[in-house]
């Protein structure tokens, strides 16, 4: 989608359409959407006294000009209440509003900024959510549809600003939407593409193509490389698979040195569960489970495009999670590249096995933060639902930022207690800690095994088993993959010194 930003009244555009936009419970509106309301003599507040369209978040009002003015259709999309507006409504508003166009056949149109107006946002964050949330309503994923997709794309949108001034600003932050949400995008293609095309293999290789090009490095070891390592985690789960796993590292301003931030992403290409199998139906889900790693290295690909001044470092450990006669079996014990030992109780909680050894490595980059994302739990789901993450962690300081860069991002996180007790629960008599603490409280007892590989670093692990893919659509999310992640992790890189 190219978009551009332009000085000038919306209602003079000549366009297929315009989107203008009403707070909820206007009588008369003012600004664009009042220059507009005139040109069309009055329409859109007699759609009001009628009480056809109130402006409630997310309504939308679809009006034909007649030849009032030199565009045929005006979408008149609500922004809810004043009092409730922020910037998530705005991309909510730009979202439906550009779904709405698409659905439509509507291949060109002009916008307005939602919320740069009387809500008083910020022009360069508006337009950046306009942008971003715009691109991001559009996807869709047919990659594997041999029928031609016949609804047409959404391809140009202009936004246009009355004052000439913000042109700079508003140019800014469409560049930064447009490098998130194709950031974003990525992530989700890598999480909807299936298993037998998302391979460990696979995802290396999209690690290296978003490295080129860019000032990141990547590094992808083999399984030879691993056990050089001890990774004996990750080669375990490995093991029962005849795909080989990889281990990817990216790394972003390495020249800068110093403490970087470091990403863990769990890339379970394929989770059967192992020999202790998985149900069959809805197993077909479980092509999600490498969504951690997708946002890992979105994120990456967003911090390298928006050149975000910090040192940042992603890890990535990718493998299947099958059934073989060499598939590691419950009691089986592991040593991890910590030396470490974990005996195996059940061979499907897995996910945090190879983070194990993920976080072992990250110790030797001395990070600043280990931020972990990975679909771990099915408890977490039952937790929290769809609608926030998981939060765990050792330190309250990086658990604070994370919460406001959720909070800034939509995508929300939602702390859990990480105390004594539960750590009890994944002791084992024979190993140094066994893989599961039962069903009580199994998103916290996952992360209690995860704390025991990351040393002394700042750590927050986030459980993304419930937000990773979505059920329903929303009016930036479509149905599947989501990009969850991408987006909150670029926001901490991106707030990283400023907020310190
Ligand atoms: N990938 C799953 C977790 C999951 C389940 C994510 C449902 C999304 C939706 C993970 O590897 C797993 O199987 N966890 C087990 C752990 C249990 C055996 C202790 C679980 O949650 O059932
Ligand atoms: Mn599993
Ligand atoms: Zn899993």
């Amino acid at each position: 989608m190219k978009i551009t930003a332009t000085h000038g009244e919306i209602q003079n555009r000549k366009d297929e359409a315009l989107v203008i936009n009403l707070f909820q419970g206007t009588k008369r509106p003012g600004g664009s959407t009042g220059a507009v309301d005139k040109a069309l003599g009055g329409l859109i507040r007699r759609a009001i006294t009628d009480g056809d369209f109130v402006g409630k978040r997310n309504e939308i009002l679809l009006l034909y000009t007649h030849g009032k003015i030199s565009t045929s259709r005006v979408l008149v999309v609500g922004l809810g209440e004043q009092k409730a507006f922020d910037i998530e409504a705005a991309r909510q508003a730009a979202g439906t509003a550009a779904r709405k166009l698409q659905n439509l056949g509507i291949k060109s149109a002009s916008t307005i900024l939602h919320g740069a107006g009387s809500a008083g946002l910020d022009v360069e964050i508006s337009a950046e959510a306009t942008a971003e949330a715009s691109m991001l309503a559009c996807y869709a994923f047919n990659h594997y549809r041999t029928t031609k997709d016949k609804t047409a794309r959404l391809q140009t949108l202009t936004i246009v600003e009355f004052d000439k001034s913000k042109i700079t600003a508003a140019r800014r932050g469409i560049r930064m939407g447009q490098a998130i949400a194709s950031a974003t995008s990525l992530a989700r293609d890598l999480a909807n593409h299936p298993g037998n095309t998302a391979t460990p293999t696979y995802l290396a290789q999209e690690a290296r193509k978003i490295a080129r090009n860019r000032n990141l490095f990547c590094q992808v070891i083999d399984e030879k490389g691993m056990a050089r390592l001890g990774m004996g985690a990750l080669l375990g789960v490995a093991q029962g698979s005849e795909e080989p796993a990889r281990f990817i590292v990216l790394e972003y301003n390495k020249a800068k040195r110093g403490k970087p931030l470091v990403f863990v992403g769990k890339g379970v290409t394929f989770d059967s569960g192992g020999i202790s199998i998985k149900p069959g139906a809805n197993m077909a889900d479980m092509k999600f489970d490498m969504c951690g790693a997708a946002a890992v290295i979105g994120a990456m690909q967003a911090i390298a495009d928006l050149k975000v001044p910090q040192y940042v470092v992603g890890l990535i450990p990718a493998t299947e999670n099958l059934l073989d006669g060499k598939s590691v079996k419950p009691g089986d014990i592991l040593a991890t590249l910590t030396g470490k030992t974990i005996e195996i109780d059940n061979t499907d909680a897995e996910g945090r096995l190879i983070l194990a050894d993920a976080l072992g490595y990250a110790q030797r980059y001395k990070p600043a933060a280990i931020i972990d994302l990975a679909t771990l739990t099915g408890a977490c789901v039952i937790a929290l639902g769809a609608h926030a993450a998981g939060m765990l962690g050792n330190n309250s300081e990086l658990k604070n930022r994370v919460d406001i860069a959720g909070n800034k991002t939509a995508e929300r996180v939602w702390s859990l207690p990480l105390w004594d007790e539960y750590r009890d629960q994944i002791k084992s008599s024979v190993a140094d800690m066994k893989n599961t603490g039962g069903r009580a409280g199994g998103a916290i007892t996952a992360a209690a095994l995860l704390e025991e590989f990351v040393g002394d670093s700042p750590w927050v692990h986030l459980d993304i088993a419930g937000t990773a893919w979505s059920s329903r659509e929303k009016p930036y999310i479509p149905k599947g993959g989501v990009g969850f992640g991408v987006r909150l992790l670029t926001q901490l890189a991106r707030d990283w010194k400023t907020s310190k």
